[in-house]
């Protein structure tokens, strides 16, 4: 197929070196057009060499070839990525003033855009008018993920990733383009899914039980979004009172050791498992079969021995191990306060390095922040790298989105 891969001045233009290899290693022919502003965070030589072809910005070269027109009407594919809120300004319009844009109009295949900025740029009337009108001419606008923006900020207007960017633009060609318009990229087809929500109850007699407050919007956010990314998920669910969508296996679960029973079937067969459940570390060492009565003597009080829980998590990796198995990719939740010893950060690093899972996804918790709340902020830890992640303040579900935008291309 002859690709044209139209790069506008983002700081995701990076990003689009890795789509080309994408579209040159699986045979493709691929023209790069950078804008000039592109070429200000990489250079003519890297797109040249990377996709074996002389790159140009503007109409004025090798005019007898007339590469204003014919770039366009030659391609099987052009994909803009990324797309700024400039170039999706000037493809609404028409505008004509350099190489690409020229490209955009003389092409008559399927056209695609993949916006990346900030999210104030992303959510302004203007662009959000211009990425209706190219939909309403049938360009095809793939929706930026949430996520790490330029700087330490995060939010919606990240480029998605390579891999996404590539599957989304094999399946525009295939003409399976309404499913990548405007809805959620398919990047986890094929895949199984098991995420655990909410929190377990240790019994202590018939009618009592200690908990925690976790809700589990996260956890059913997780599966929500990796159902709508095509993926196959059980949900292991830990006394959640949600609506979960349909197509997503339900297993209901009590106790800590029920949702390990769970979970731990479930993974054998998953590519991912995400442990948001809020399993209790600690369960009474004995449940009363009766109700436990007041005794008369009011200065007695009740003396309740706990034992400590199995670790799920480290269950699920030293099985992993054992089998010299690569699958499943563990995420591990981090739920932390700060306190003499530490800041939530150095109690998550550790517990972290404890737990041997793939990422972590740390949130504050306390009064008041992250248990059935509708936004919250965390920070993701990925093995082998020292850098944390944060992603919000937002919602549940972005926050969802960007953990699979983070999982995603690291599962091949
Ligand atoms: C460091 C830096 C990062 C930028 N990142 C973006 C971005 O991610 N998205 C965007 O729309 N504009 C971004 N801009 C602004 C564009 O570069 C600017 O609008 C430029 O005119 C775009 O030109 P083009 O659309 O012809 O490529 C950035 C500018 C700078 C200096």
């Amino acid at each position: 197929m002859r690709v044209v891969l139209g790069v506008s001045g983002g700081i995701a233009a990076y990003k689009a070196c890795s789509l080309l290899r994408l579209f040159t290693e699986h045979g493709h022919d691929v023209t790069v057009v950078p804008t000039a502003a592109a070429l200000q965070f990489v250079g003519a030589p890297t797109w040249s060499a990377l996709s074996g072809k002389p790159v140009s910005t503007e109409v004025w070269t090798a005019v007898h070839e007339v590469p204003h027109v014919r770039i366009g009407q030659s391609a099987d594919l052009v994909v803009v990525a990324p797309a700024t809120a400039d170039l999706l300004a000037k493809a609404a319009h028409g505008l004509a003033d350099d190489l690409l844009t020229n490209t955009l109009l003389t092409a008559r295949c399927p056209v695609a855009f993949a916006p990346a900025m900030h999210t104030e740029m992303w959510e302004h009337p203007a662009t959000q008018a211009n990425v209706a009108t190219l939909r309403s001419r049938g360009a095809h606008v793939i929706e930026p993920a949430v996520g790490r923006l330029t700087g330490k900020d995060s939010g919606a207007g990240r480029l998605p990733e390579p891999e996404a960017l590539y599957a989304a633009c094999l399946a525009i060609v295939s003409g399976d383009g309404a499913a990548v318009a405007g809805a959620p990229l398919r990047d986890l087809e094929g895949r199984r899914v098991v995420v655990s929500a909410g929190g377990t109850r240790e019994p202590l007699d018939p009618v009592r039980y200690l908990g925690n407050r976790s809700s589990g919007k996260q956890g059913v956010a997780i599966a929500r979004a990796a159902a709508d990314r095509g993926a196959k998920v059980t949900l292991v669910a830990a006394n959640v009172s949600l609506p979960v969508p349909d197509g997503i296996d339900v297993v209901p679960v009590e106790t800590t050791l029920e949702l390990q029973r769970a979970v731990e079937e479930a993974a054998s067969d998953a590519d991912v498992v995400v442990m948001a459940a809020a399993p209790a570390d600690f369960r009474p060492a004995l449940v009363s079969e009766s109700k436990i009565k007041k005794s008369s003597d009011p200065d007695a009080g009740l003396r309740v021995e706990l034992v400590e829980n199995p670790d799920i998590v480290r269950g699920l990796v030293a099985d992993r191990d054992a089998r010299g198995a690569a699958t499943p990719f563990i995420v591990s939740f981090a739920a932390e306060t700060g306190d003499a010893h530490g800041s939530v950060m150095d109690h998550a690093r550790a517990k972290f390095v404890r737990k041997g899972s793939d990422l972590q996804v740390v949130n504050e918790v306390g009064t008041d922040l992250t248990f059935g709340k509708d936004d919250t902020t965390v920070h993701l830890l990925r093995r082998g790298s020292d850098e944390a992640t944060t992603v919000g303040p937002t919602s549940k579900d972005a926050v969802a989105d960007a953990l699979w935008d983070t999982i995603s291309p690291l599962l091949d």
